[in-house]
């Protein structure tokens, strides 16, 4: 498969680390707006024969190939996803899908139109704990999930756009924890109530700390606490989680402490007995690999012609809640998440 890859900002490296483990994947093109940026990728990865350029039209013409590989900013995305479709490429592209409702569903109409896979890095999802969670919610040891709560606290100096963009945590960093949250607790997004703020010592624009309360329907709701500004007790970039089930709980730290309890007979006072409970190990068909995990999986739905996990027409149920969180932080009203059913 040749691809080319747009975008050689500080996220290439991760996305060329993955693709030159990849058997039968050519990198034959690196665009940036900033030539240098390309270049210097091509010397770094030894790809002395890829086209390089900063127009992505022009180097789709000129190497015709497969697939585009978008990590540019959210604000280009638009943009590199209609270049990308014009050329009959298949595309994988960095989260957030896209930088409003409007242009994530003109994206998704877009790829439909050209009958091309259309998948998004929302590579959180592709962590070994993510997925046993997932499983043991499933196998109802613990009874169904009622409340999942998540906690985001880290202080990254980035530079850069984000700390120019407006809503930078809801849209740059919470879509993970939103993604990962649905896919748990196999939640289905009804609506949402979110307040954002600039602590006085934040060094963003706009939205470093924001905390939602989202409604996930079946009587389950999901509440995130984050900050991009928070220092001290630095949380995983995973998020540190609570879910409480009907019969027990389950925490998990983000790193590997996943544990859980589970409701045991009799009573200490006023409270039920519990006992600890394993979580089972991954399961073998669970995919997982962060990045080269969802490249590996964008490539086999190519060849198969089956949709991917992240596919764009599913992630925007998770774009979804964050731009209903947006709107409700604006409004100061909660909002409805309007059905991004699949057609
Ligand atoms: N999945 C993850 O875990 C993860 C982690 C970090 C960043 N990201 C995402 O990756 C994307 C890129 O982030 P980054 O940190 O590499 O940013 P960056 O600013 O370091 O790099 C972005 C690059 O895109 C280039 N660019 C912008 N518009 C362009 C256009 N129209 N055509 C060609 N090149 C263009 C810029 O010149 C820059 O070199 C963002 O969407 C970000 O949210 C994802």
């Amino acid at each position: 498969m040749n691809v080319v890859l747009v975008g050689c900002g500080a996220m290439s490296r991760q996305w060329l680390d993955a693709a030159r483990q990849i058997d039968g994947l050519a990198i034959v093109g690196l665009v940036d707006l900033d030539a240098e940026r390309a270049k210097a990728r091509a010397r770094e990865y030894d790809l002395a024969s890829a086209v390089i350029g900063t127009s992505l039209d022009a180097v789709l013409d000129q190497t015709r190939p497969d697939a585009v590989f978008d990590v540019v900013v959210p604000a280009a995305r638009r943009e590199v996803a209609f270049s990308a479709f014009a050329h009959n490429c298949h595309l994988l592209t960095e989260k957030p899908l896209a930088d409003s409702p409007e242009n994530a569903r003109a994206i998704i109409e877009a790829a439909r139109r050209a009958e091309r896979i259309h998948a998004v890095v929302q590579n959180r999802r592709y962590v070994a704990n993510v997925r046993r969670i997932r499983r043991f919610l499933d196998s109802g040891a613990i009874g169904a999930a009622t409340s999942i709560h998540a906690d985001f606290f880290v202080a990254p100096h980035f530079g850069g756009f984000r700390e120019e963009m407006a809503h930078v945590l809801l849209l740059d960093m919470a879509i993970h924890t939103f993604d990962a949250a649905r896919y748990m607790a196999a939640g289905e997004p009804s609506s949402v109530y979110c307040q954002e703020w600039e602590p006085a010592n934040s060094w963003y624009r706009q939205g470093s700390s924001a905390s939602a309360v989202i409604d996930f329907g079946s009587g389950k709701v999901f509440t995130y606490a984050g900050s991009w500004c928070a220092d001290g007790f630095r949380t995983s970039w995973e998020g540190s989680w609570r879910i409480v089930a009907e019969r027990g709980s389950l925490i998990w730290d983000g790193h590997d402490g996943l544990k859980a309890e589970v409701v045991a007979s009799g009573r200490d006072g006023l409270i039920d007995k519990t006992q600890p409970i394993d979580v089972p190990p991954l399961d073998p068909a669970d995919r997982i690999g962060g990045h080269l995990g969802i490249i590996r999986d964008f490539m086999h739905a190519i060849e198969t012609g089956n949709e991917p996990e992240t596919r764009g027409a599913d992630n925007i149920k998770s774009l979804a809640m964050v731009f209903g969180a947006i709107e409700s932080a604006e409004t100061g009203r909660r909002v409805a998440i309007t059905a991004q059913d699949e057609k």
